[in-house]
């Protein structure tokens, strides 16, 4: 029917998709609004007029407004929510619930558009943000696989913290929004995945601490219910397929079961909503067990909502109401779509399928101007905690951030500093890492990836600050003498393989800089292999054989990469990957190549062998292996097969050992009462966690730390935990994670708390959590010790 490549390559699509007859390519040459019929096309064009200033309301100089109650400051939002909504018309709450929201002239209401993102710095990949003028670039943070390598909670909230003040600073200029659709907090599930990279990994702990600390970033700390910029968890849920043997996203039903559901898509949703606190999540494309995610009630109005008790807004993929009637013909007209969506607990749309079918939706019967208003009440919320309905935003709080805030001197610094710490020695033969500069005089620089710049930032990126390529950062260490090699990462040819060759053969160390880049993993496009693209593999091998010094292998990917081969070749010392790390990747590489950085960083997903492939169709969402099928289930929790690189692998030039300095080693679990304690053991000897009194079984570890290196370096201390074996049982479970630096030589203390009811519990078929009673193991880095865990008998008294 249609088709991206053809006629959709120059645009970024945020989630989004565009259909043929709602393509809007006679609209002024906008591209605000993919997806817009030709009436709202014409609104589309005035609001237009507008471009550069402030959406704002409540301006004290219009006279019209300035006593109307819902601009009154010292009113509750609740209170001057409901004035608002009190004085809309219909028609115009209509076209309040679509991403590009109208004007309302007559109560000094500017147009707003709902749609930016800012998944690693500001990005121009929603219609809300342009640069231009005064904001030529953001500063462009590593992808996000590459920072969580960091396992640094607080390099993530600060992430987030100088994210927001650009995008304020932008918003202040007329040049950006405030609600912001990021980040993606999908677990990376399978390997092939092309969005894998804008994700924290495989790990639902891991991706829930970032989900948290990044939002709290962005959100800032703001008193009471204020926020900085809105942020918005993504994609709810089960999603991470985009293209796989004839199966799309829009198209895809994803089987889940409520176990996985519950223990690992759901995870990072829960925590950004309950400790992020964030202000919006968005439904995805593709249903789950039959239904669209976005008409799903359950899934919407009980769980987001009712269970997590999200404040805030549920906003809808970018014409995603629209694809689950035109694509999946879920309902059978469009305004039974559009009233599914609204009473699912939908309250925006990105698309214009509301603001078309709303009304006739009301007109039926099938929803009330009521429901409507629900909606509208959640949206209106939210951007008067912004402060867009408190007058000038010059006047208020962040209203001081300009073009002077943006690419700053500190924010390239902190995106610098965050590509250190998320790169990732897989590999390091006979210590030839780091490389000293004056016995290494000449680097030959090699490989498709060597010298880039946009392909640094992955997707889902902005206008960077600008860029250091690996070649410029190498050649402020050494002299460099650089070859493409391939040209470019498809690497199609051998015709270059030659002149690579010739430089490894000639330069005192070789680095080669190979990999991915969005023309092989992207939005609409996963992969159909692990290995490295083209004649890629043979550049490598060739080049490899030729040098007469070191070699060393830097990947650039944000999924993983089956380099077997040149980990088995005794030719190639050493190998790197960095992600895509940022506009600073180049200095961060250099930097750990010849040592002024100790890496740090660990894998944060499970790089698998090509072969895994084979048993292991994308569209199964089982998480657990079925050895019935041959299935071997997915990421280290559960599955036991071969890998490149385990989940969590990652060297330094430092050694670090571990020892327990305290450890607990019974733990009795108090029952709330004895019925529970029958009810609960009878069938699985594993207590409800619900039937358990959690508040005494917080136990704290204490682990040594010690640098035997002669460097300074950073240690993530991983601690796992792996539950007596039964039926559900994973492999082990990551409980938390720790980084400290250490100095050569010396000795740092971790703290670890392990709280029995969240982190010894497993989770049975039936999506309920349980602690299973017997010996649970806790992996503290190289440490293993067992805890006893058993049900207290003081209720029977
Ligand atoms: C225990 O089981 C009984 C009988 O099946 C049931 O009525 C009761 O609600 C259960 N109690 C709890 C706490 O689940
Ligand atoms: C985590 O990141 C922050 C921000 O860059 C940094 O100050 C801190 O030292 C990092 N932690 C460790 C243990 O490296």
């Amino acid at each position: 029917m249609w088709n991206w490549e053809s006629s959709h390559t120059t645009l970024h699509h945020s989630s989004l998709i565009l259909k043929p007859h709602f393509h809007m390519g006679s609209c002024k040459g906008k591209k605000v609004l993919l997806g817009i019929g030709v009436v709202i096309c014409v609104a589309l064009a005035l609001i237009g007029e507008g471009e550069g200033r402030v959406p704002f309301a409540c301006d004290p100089k219009n006279g019209l407004t300035r006593g109307l109650k819902f601009c009154r400051t010292n009113v509750a939002i609740h209170v001057r929510v409901q004035d608002l909504i009190g004085r809309l018309t219909l028609a115009e709450k209509i076209r309040l619930v679509v991403n590009n929201a109208i004007d309302v002239p007559r109560l000094g209401i500017q147009g707003y558009e709902w749609w930016s993102e800012a998944l690693h710095g500001v990005s121009n990949v929603g219609p809300g943000t342009k640069f231009g003028g005064a904001f030529p670039g953001a500063t462009s943070f590593p992808q996000v696989i590459t920072t969580a390598a960091s396992f640094n909670q607080s390099l993530w909230k600060q992430i987030g913290r100088v994210v927001s003040d650009e995008a304020r600073a932008m918003y202040n200029g007329g040049q950006a929004g405030l609600t912001y659709w990021s980040p993606n907090v999908n677990i990376f599930r399978d390997p092939r995945w092309g969005r894998g990279q804008e994700t924290p990994g495989e790990d639902p702990v891991v991706a829930a601490k970032y989900a948290a600390s990044y939002v709290q970033g962005l959100q800032g700390d703001g008193a009471g219910n204020r926020l900085k910029v809105a942020a918005c968890c993504k994609h709810y849920t089960a999603y991470d397929l985009d293209n796989w043997n004839g199966i799309d996203r829009f198209h895809f039903n994803a089987r889940v079961s409520k176990q996985d559901l519950e223990d690992t898509y759901d995870v990072p949703f829960k925590a950004c909503v309950l400790e992020g606190k964030v202000a919006s999540v968005m439904c995805s494309y593709n249903q789950v067990n039959g239904k669209p995610t976005c008409a799903d009630p359950n899934l919407l109005r009980n769980t987001i909502r009712g269970q997590w008790g999200l404040n805030g807004y549920i906003v809808s993929d970018c014409d995603s109401v629209g694809v689950f009637y035109d694509n999946q013909h879920y309902t059978r007209t469009p305004e039974e779509a559009a009233a599914e969506a609204i009473k699912a607990g939908l309250d925006l749309d990105c698309g214009p399928f509301l603001a078309l079918h709303t009304d006739a939706a009301i007109k039926r019967g099938l929803i009330s101007e009521n429901d409507l208003n629900l909606a509208l009440a959640n949206l209106l919320t939210v951007q008067m905690r912004l402060g867009m309905f408190d007058g000038e935003p010059s006047a208020q709080p962040y209203g001081n951030l300009g073009p002077r805030d943006v690419c700053s001197p500190a924010h390239q610094q902190l995106a610098l500093e965050a590509a250190r710490q998320g790169i990732v020695l897989l590999q390091n033969k006979g210590n030839t890492l780091p490389l000293s500069p004056t016995r290494y005089r000449t680097v030959g620089v090699i490989g498709p990836n060597s010298d880039v710049t946009v392909t640094m930032i992955g997707n889902y990126a902005g206008v960077a600050c600008g860029y250091t390529t690996p070649l410029q950062g190498i050649a402020r260490y050494v002299k460099t003498v650089h070859q493409a090699g391939c040209r470019d990462v498809a690497c199609g040819g051998n015709q270059l393989f030659g002149a690579a060759e010739m430089v490894a053969r000639k330069a005192d160390a070789t680095v080669l800089v190979v990999g991915l880049d969005q023309s092989i993993e992207a939005e609409t496009r996963d992969r159909l292999g692990l290995l490295l693209p083209g004649l890629q593999q043979e550049l490598v091998s060739r080049v490899a054989r030729a040098a007469i010094g070191p070699v060393i292998l830097v990947i650039m990917s944000g999924g993983p990469v089956d380099v077997s081969f040149a980990k088995n070749d005794p030719k190639i010392s050493a190998i790197l990957w960095a992600g895509y790390p940022g506009q600073a990747g180049g200095t961060a590489i250099a930097d750990v190549i010849f040592g002024t950085t100790n890496p740090g960083g660990k894998l944060p997903m499970t790089w698998y062998p090509q072969s895994y492939l084979a048993k292991v169709p994308m569209t199964n969402m089982d998480m657990r292996p079925n050895p019935a099928s041959g299935y071997p289930g997915r990421t280290y929790r559960f599955y036991k097969g071969p890998v490149v690189f385990p989940f969590g692998h990652g060297l330094s030039y430092s050694r670090f050992t571990h020892t327990l300095a305290v450890a607990p080693e019974h733990v009795s679990v108090p029952l709330v009462s004895l019925q529970a304690l029958t009810n609960s053991t009878l069938s699985s000897k594993a207590v409800r966690v619900s039937h358990a009194n959690c508040d005494a079984l917080l136990m704290e570890f204490h682990v040594d730390v010690k640098n035997e290196g002669s460097m300074d370096g950073t240690h993530t201390l991983l601690v796992f935990s792996k539950p007596p074996s039964g039926k559900w049982s994973a492999v082990k479970q990551l409980v938390s994670f720790h980084n400290t630096r250490v100095p050569a030589g010396s000795k740092q203390r971790i703290k670890v708390g392990v709280h029995v009811c969240d982190h010894l519990s497993i989770v049975d078929e039936f999506g309920i959590r349980r602690i299973p009673m017997g010996q649970h193991e806790l992996h503290l880095g190289d440490v293993k010790h067992s805890i006893s865990v058993q049900t207290l008998d003081q209720i029977k008294h």
